[in-house]
């Protein structure tokens, strides 16, 4: 029970930590910014994502470094959103903390129906980490515009 208590505290303080740190968004383009975290290495938790993106056909996968990931999605109206995925190991061994952003290409679709969230967390749940140990979503309403209404229909 302790342990338990301890692992939600730390995660919420990395999601703190992660989005106290980061550069306000450009909030003139619709955009949303998720955290997870997960008891895998980072390595296994990138694989997975790379290989999730090359099946999925809206998606084209750009450069591939190191601690981050990058692609484009086209959504079915046709508008791009760029996507990245960072990966950065945590204290922990075996566990990894992933920063997942996405950001519609167009200054007009400020109002996205969830598009972007739904960029992000298609994937996770492609690549069945969602169902990783240890895997925690965290995100909010401003960090991630539409994040409340969204159910991913159609990914
Ligand atoms: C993603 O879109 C940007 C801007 O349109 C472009 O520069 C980049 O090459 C694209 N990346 C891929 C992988 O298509
Ligand atoms: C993705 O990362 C690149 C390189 O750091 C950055 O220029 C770009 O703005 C990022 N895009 C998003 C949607 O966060
Ligand atoms: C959002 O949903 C509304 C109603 O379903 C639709 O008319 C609109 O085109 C959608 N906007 C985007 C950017 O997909």
């Amino acid at each position: 029970m302790a342990v338990r208590t301890l692992a939600v505290a730390c995660t919420l303080f990395l999601g703190m930590c992660i989005i106290t740190n980061s550069k306000p968004m450009d909030t003139t383009h619709a955009f949303c910014k998720i955290v997870w975290l997960l008891a895998l290495p980072c390595s296994q938790v990138k694989m997975a994502i790379v290989t999730q993106i090359k099946t999925m056909e809206s998606y084209k996968l750009g450069p591939v470094g190191p601690v981050l990931i990058q692609a484009n999605h086209t959504s079915a109206v046709g508008q791009t959103e760029h996507v990245n995925f960072t990966m950065l190991p945590t204290a922990m061994d075996q566990a990894c903390h992933v920063e997942g952003s996405s950001m519609s290409e167009f200054w007009f679709s400020l109002f996205d129906n969830g598009t972007n969230y739904c960029n992000l967390h298609s994937v996770m749940e492609g690549s069945g980490l969602t169902s990783a140990p240890g895997f925690v979503e965290f995100t909010n309403d401003w960090l991630c515009l539409g994040f409340e209404i969204t159910s991913c229909k159609g990914f």
